[in-house]
């Protein structure tokens, strides 16, 4: 079932953070909801730019009505994920989006309010919320790519008055992650002075984390062994990311650690299967090895398990 994300956010704040996992095929999104109804989680469907034009917003939109068919019982919001004002608009007025994010984070203070503030009011005049980005992730996520150097922590002492001008439903905050399987060259972690700074000025505001995964090292080893080429690849500690899932991160978003699955699945399946050349078979190991992440995963968020209350909740 299709569930508003302020609904989600409301249940979720201060007890757990609900996945947002990207998706671009029908495996990825198989695998979700296999993984989701077996650790019994809420979640989010993330849908980005690239995707949407990689597989067709259309075919996205089916494969998602179908699969909430097939797992009556689930319960999720399908939110676009680092859109533009263009691509927001466009999921507003489909109406088939439970949130956007609206991602001006690379515009000044102002300009990136008064963008926001125009989704805004198209997204709340559908019964649409809207995630907004204040400070900078470093990182490659597809269209948008920022250097280390130009990366910038949330300031804390801005979110106040970005949430007050722009109207916006959640933030996403820059805190030490960063997009893509390089996030930290030593022992970096997240910055919690800057959570707890956030939520003492902003208490009970739905924060988002980007840049989440935990880039495990036994799927980069496993991919390096089967002749991947990833060196010093590096994700965030996990036992942070369930700490922050206390404190008012309410959506911690994945993407690269869904792709190292597939990668590790489909580089050993041609290893050892070289006469192969059936999509098939790796496709059926990779939608069970997906959703047994994805079960974990939400283990590490402490969204596992809060499928009947959040249900609850939703129709309350
Ligand atoms: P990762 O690259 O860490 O998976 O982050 C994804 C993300 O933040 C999507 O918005």
């Amino acid at each position: 079932m299709i569930i508003s994300t302020r609904k989600m956010f409301e249940h979720a704040y201060g007890k757990y953070a609900v996945g947002g996992y990207n998706i671009n095929n029908a495996e990825q999104l198989m695998g979700l909801f296999k993984g989701c109804m077996d650790g019994k989680a809420p979640f989010i469907i993330q849908i980005s730019k690239g995707a949407r034009s990689y597989t067709d917003k259309r075919i996205l939109e089916a494969m998602i009505r179908a699969a909430d068919q097939m797992w009556p019982d689930s319960l999720f919001a399908v939110h676009l994920d680092h859109g533009d004002e263009a691509t927001c608009m466009d999921c507003i007025e489909s109406g088939f989006y439970s949130s956007v994010m609206i991602d001006a984070s690379a515009e000044p203070f102002e300009k990136n309010i008064e963008i926001t503030k125009r989704v805004v009011k198209a997204a709340h005049a559908k019964g649409i919320t809207v995630e907004a980005e204040l400070g900078k992730l470093g990182g490659v996520e597809e269209h948008v790519s920022v250097a280390e150097a130009d990366a910038k922590l949330t300031d804390p002492r801005q979110v106040k008055e970005f949430v007050e001008k722009s109207g916006c439903d959640s933030l996403a905050c820059a805190i030490g992650t960063s997009h893509g399987a390089y996030k930290f060259t030593g022992s970096q972690g997240l910055h919690f002075e800057v959570i707890l700074q956030i939520q003492k000025l902003a208490p009970g505001f739905p924060l988002v984390m980007h840049g989440s995964s935990s880039v495990p090292q036994d799927e980069v080893q496993r991919i390096n062994a089967a002749g991947g080429k990833l060196k010093g690849a590096k994700g965030v500690d996990e036992a942070q990311i369930s700490k922050a899932a206390k404190m008012g991160v309410t959506k911690v978003n994945i993407d690269t650690d869904g792709r190292l699955v597939w990668c590790r699945v489909h580089r050993e399946h041609f290893r050892d299967n070289p006469e192969n050349f059936d999509l098939r078979p790796p496709g059926k190991v990779f939608m069970a090895e997906y959703a047994k992440y994805i079960v974990h995963k939400n283990q590490v968020l402490g969204s596992a398990g809060q499928l009947d209350a959040a249900r609850k909740f939703a129709r309350s």
